[in-house]
């Protein structure tokens, strides 16, 4: 292990996809400067924890994985904390975690070149900027990708300061990334093997920006756009906020086939006085007429959300409207979390936190409607021809898992295929998880 001057990276994400993209940015960028990513299982002389600050839990998972990285000789790899923990805590982790070498925000990891250099010299490294020229316009450009599909940040930053979030201040305000940057990565993209892309953004439905006519666009502007690019087969984009939900972007939905039948709209709560007190601006009433509306374009759309459970004051009627919520919506997929305090946001010095017990009991309920809906979801998949973009090899012998337009996974024995091949399959099986297929046989003509 060489910390002095490394020469092996490994970057770690946590959390979002945002930061899986971030991660794969620094990568690109640790390569350009001439160094290389460690094998699995080889020991990396730098290692780039980039964390996620959304939920206690996560946020301290950080400090157990620092502890982890030291060696049985009690030496470390340079260790720098990147990502939202780093954005929100900034000093403090080398205060707690002396080992930290290098501290670096999401507004400011394309300085990582300058943060090594000064590392190297036995100084801590500290830089939780936001400034104002973008690091979009420094970071080098997209090469060659590993994996058929990528993820591309068209949008970063919320203005929306719902009152349990901590992203409005580690990731600061709303930006859109410029309509020719977008396009000319996501052909950078498709160049380097890319055949599906995700827009990624935390209200990627917020993204706004000129063309190249000087002619505002919106999220289906973009959409349409990048629909026009040679050899790239699907577009998905999340994570979208209900109010930015335009009629223009629900309309594309039936209109643009590689445009992916599944949206990610998370709703949070289905009390309205809940939802007023997380300060999300819409009512479950409008949340419910989106998803209809979308429906009316695309009957066979996948629904998929968010929710927080024991947000202050939710009462068990509270409770009780986010199940009606989520049997009306009726979900393909969705996430939920027990509400976490976050330090710096309102509802931390609300009344009426709630009970952990309670907390669970209502997670374990809406979990397993939500995981019957998915399963139920899946089970329509029965009989049904359709495609998969295959994404990597599965635990047997020549297995391989790919992904349907509504994005569950499919498993097929085919060792004849290959990652990155989009084949017409026929959905044999389904489980709560993930479906199993066969190739379709072809017809005799
Ligand atoms: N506690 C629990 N869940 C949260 N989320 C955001 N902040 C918190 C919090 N303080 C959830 C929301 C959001 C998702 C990314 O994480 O559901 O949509
Ligand atoms: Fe957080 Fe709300 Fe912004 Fe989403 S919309 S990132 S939940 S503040």
């Amino acid at each position: 292990m060489n910390r002095s001057n490394p020469k092996k990276f490994r970057v770690k994400s946590f959390g979002c996809q945002m930061n899986v993209y971030d991660g794969e940015r620094m990568s690109e960028m640790l390569v350009d400067q001439g160094m290389s990513s460690a094998a699995d299982g080889e020991d990396a002389d730098l290692v780039v924890l980039n964390t996620c600050h959304i939920r206690e839990k996560a946020a301290e998972k950080v400090y157990s994985d620092i502890g982890r990285l030291r060696g049985k000789d009690g030496k470390s790899p340079m260790i720098a904390v990147a990502g939202c923990v780093a954005q929100a805590e900034g000093k403090e982790i080398s205060r707690r975690a002396p080992s930290v070498d290098i501290v670096v925000g999401p507004q400011a990891y394309h300085r990582l070149p300058e943060l090594i250099e000064r590392a190297k010299t036995g100084k801590k490294a500290i830089d939780t900027d936001m400034p104002a020229a973008s690091k979009f316009d420094i970071l080098p450009t997209r090469k060659k990708q590993a994996r058929p599909t990528a993820f591309l940040t068209v949008q970063e930053g919320c203005d929306k300061f719902c009152t349990y979030c901590v992203v409005p201040y580690t990731r600061g305000a709303e930006i859109s990334r410029p309509w020719a940057d977008l396009v000319n990565e996501a052909q950078a993209l498709v160049d380097g093997g890319v055949k599906e892309i995700t827009l990624l953004g935390q209200n990627v439905n917020a993204w706004t920006s000129e063309d190249d006519k000087g002619k505002l666009q919106g999220l289906d502007g973009l959409i349409r756009a990048l629909d026009g690019i040679d050899g790239l087969e699907r577009i998905r984009y999340t994570t979208s906020h209900p109010n930015d939900m335009t009629e223009a972007l629900i309309a594309a939905h039936g209109e643009i086939p590689a445009l992916m039948p599944y949206l990610h709209l998370p709703v949070q709560s289905g009390s309205d006085r809940i939802l007023k007190a997380m300060n999300r601006s819409h009512t479950t009433q409008s949340y419910l007429d989106i998803l209809a509306r979308m429906r009316e374009v695309r009957p066979d759309i996948a629904i998929s959300g968010d929710f927080i459970v024991g947000f202050p004051g939710e009462t068990d009627a509270d409770f009780e409207d986010t199940l009606a919520v989520v049997r009306e919506a009726n979900y393909a997929q969705a996430y939920s979390f027990k509400y976490s305090p976050r330090p710096g946001t309102p509802a931390t010095v609300m009344d009426d936190q709630i009970a952990p017990e309670v907390m669970d009991e209502r997670l374990q309920r809406l979990q397993a409607l939500l995981n019957e809906q998915q399963y139920d979801f899946n089970k329509l998949a029965l009989g049904r021809r359709t495609d998969i973009l295959l994404e990597r090899n599965g635990k047997l012998d020549g297995q391989l898992v790919g992904k349907t337009p509504w994005l569950q996974s499919v498993h097929i024995i085919a060792p004849e295929l290959a990652i990155g091949d989009m084949v017409d399959v026929t959905i044999e099986s389904a489980g709560p998880n993930s479906l199993q297929g066969k190739m379709t046989r072809r017809e005799a003509a």
